[in-house]
């Protein structure tokens, strides 16, 4: 059994979204693990719904961030986690976390890394005027959305399009990307090898990108 940890703040659509892929693999891969930080967060009814195991672990309640880090190391040991999902996770995580889960930690953001790290990605690219944008799946490294690249889509910008109706394309987008790089690395697909992801066997474009102008 491959185990899942998600990490959630907010909303958390690509909860719920994983959580209905592993439903699919439910022999092969499972959520033994879901840690919120903001009590507070959408995304804990949505982890009561499917009676995942949660906990809420406030990182206001820690005097620094390594104590609260470790809090949510020792839970993730102990539900023997395989790989760390960030869905929507707003903590920055320091090196010491980063390192002890080297690897074994993925974040999806919502742009084309390197392109529009941080905060406010739709809104960036939409005042800058870029044509496509998109969102990516990222082995997690102490520099902010960082990371060796596992999958990304690309997601064109009409001249129409506000940053919610953007927001809500490259969501449907991220919910197709993120099951699909969890399951490469469940299946043992890919390896990183000096900071690059490689994939271990020849992959045809459409298979490790979503390109929905070729209408998939
Ligand atoms: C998503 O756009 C995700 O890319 C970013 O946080 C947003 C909300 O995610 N990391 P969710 O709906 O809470 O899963």
């Amino acid at each position: 059994m491959f185990n899942l940890g998600i990490l959630i703040s907010g909303k958390g659509t690509n909860l719920e979204n994983i959580y209905n892929f592993t439903q699919k693999f439910s022999n092969k891969i499972r959520i033994s693990s879901v840690v919120c930080n903001n009590p507070e967060a959408l995304g804990i009814d949505i982890a009561k719904k499917n009676n995942l195991p949660l906990e809420i672990i406030n990182h206001n309640k820690f005097i620094d961030r390594v104590s609260f880090e470790k809090e949510i190391d020792s839970v993730f040991s102990e539900k023997k986690v395989d790989l760390i999902c960030n869905a929507g996770f707003m903590r920055v995580l320091t090196s010491w976390f980063v390192n002890k889960w080297l690897n074994k930690q993925i974040n999806i953001h919502p742009s084309l890394l390197p392109s529009y790290p941080g905060l406010n990605t739709h809104k960036r690219a939409i005042n800058e005027g870029v044509k496509f944008s998109g969102c990516t799946v990222h082995f997690v490294r102490s520099k902010l959305d960082s990371g060796p690249i596992i999958n990304q889509a690309v997601v064109p910008i009409s001249p129409e399009d506000t940053e919610e109706t953007l927001s809500k394309k490259i969501l449907k987008a991220e919910h197709i990307i993120y099951p699909q790089a969890i399951r490469l690395i469940s299946e043992k697909k890919l390896e990183v090898i000096n900071n690059k992801v490689i994939y271990k066997e020849h992959f045809s474009p459409k298979e490790i990108t979503i390109n929905p102008s070729e209408g998939n």
